[in-house]
């Protein structure tokens, strides 16, 4: 039985181990020096105003260290080595992951009736074109899986082309879930409902409807791969049909906004498009490409 005292002895020993609390911070020069960090190596921009999430992201991770607060964590990265091994799951906390399966829908059907046509056409000597198609921020599959079935339902209808889909994120946890295809149920609710019977499977036995999964034929076509868009090269083939770059600049610097797309160009085919999120519209018309529908730019 557990008498008060060892009760007692049993908080007195975990304490250590409990981590920050809701009253424990950052200060503002370890907020400042993860920022820099974070900046310099990722691009992400995290303003002063920004605390107070990026100390909800981190709680979890100091306690698992079994470290005592923010001013050790800190510590840990900055004057005891910790940071080389730190930095992943420091990276994987601070990045924002949403996505959904046909967001912004309008570049979906742009895709299908606009640019695969047109870069079709440039290539009417090819008996049938392998179309490359790179989500290059694209956190848990999504977009890619989004991609994958609209352009394998046209393969089907045109069988004049053929397409593979490469998914490219910084973090390590969303790209572990990307390959696994695997999706909280409703999340797949805005899948139109013909596609979804096609590509989605659901679980076996009814009435649970926690998780659905991507089909095989799907998931085939895609693959990820791990990557830093502020790199200063990708190791990517250079003759790339369509760039999906949504939804990640907006948390960039304008510097590291302009080079990560010029970058991305240099790895389009001439003539080659690049969609950025439709609030992203206006760091596209920054460089020489040719605005062709809302956030589609084409290389010239
Ligand atoms: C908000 S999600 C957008 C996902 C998808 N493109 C969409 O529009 O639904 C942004 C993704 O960008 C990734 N990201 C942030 N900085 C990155 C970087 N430097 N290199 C590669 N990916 C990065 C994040 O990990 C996150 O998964």
């Amino acid at each position: 039985m557990r008498t008060p005292e060892s009760i007692l002895a049993a908080s007195a020993l975990s304490l250590p181990f409990a981590g920050p609390d809701d009253d424990d911070h950052l200060t503002p020069r370890d907020f400042e020096r993860i920022a820099t960090l974070i900046g310099d190596k990722v691009g992400i921009k995290l303003p002063p105003a920004k605390r107070i999430m990026v100390e909800g992201r981190l709680r979890k991770r100091v306690r698992s260290l079994g470290l005592v607060d923010f001013a050790d964590y800190t510590a840990h990265l900055f004057e005891r080595n910790g940071l080389d091994e730190e930095l992943v799951h420091l990276i994987n906390a601070v990045t924002t992951n949403k996505t959904d399966f046909f967001r912004e829908p309008e570049h979906f059907e742009v895709m299908v009736n606009k640019l695969v046509p047109a870069l079709l056409a440039e290539r009417r000597g090819e008996r049938k074109p392998l179309l490359k198609i790179w989500s290059a921020a694209s956190s848990t599959g999504a977009e890619a899986y989004t991609i994958a079935m609209v352009m394998n339902d046209l393969e089907a209808q045109r069988r004049d082309l053929s397409y593979a889909i490469l998914g490219t994120d910084i973090d390590t946890n969303v790209l572990e879930q990307a390959a696994r295809a695997v999706f909280p149920a409703e999340m797949a609710d805005a899948v139109p409902a013909e596609l979804s019977a096609r590509y989605i499977m659901q679980p076996r036995k009814p009435g649970l409807r926690a998780e659905v999964r991507i089909a095989p034929e799907l998931r085939k076509r895609v693959q990820f791969a791990h990557l830093n868009l502020m790199d200063k090269s990708y190791p990517f083939d250079r003759d790339v049909d369509l760039i999906f770059l949504r939804n990640v600049l907006i948390y960039f610097e304008k510097s590291d906004q302009e080079a990560v797309i010029n970058r991305l160009v240099g790895h389009l085919r001439p003539r080659g498009y690049l969609l950025l999120g439709h609030s992203e519209s206006m760091i596209g018309t920054s460089i020489t490409m040719r605005q062709v529908a809302p956030a589609v730019f084409q290389k010239v």
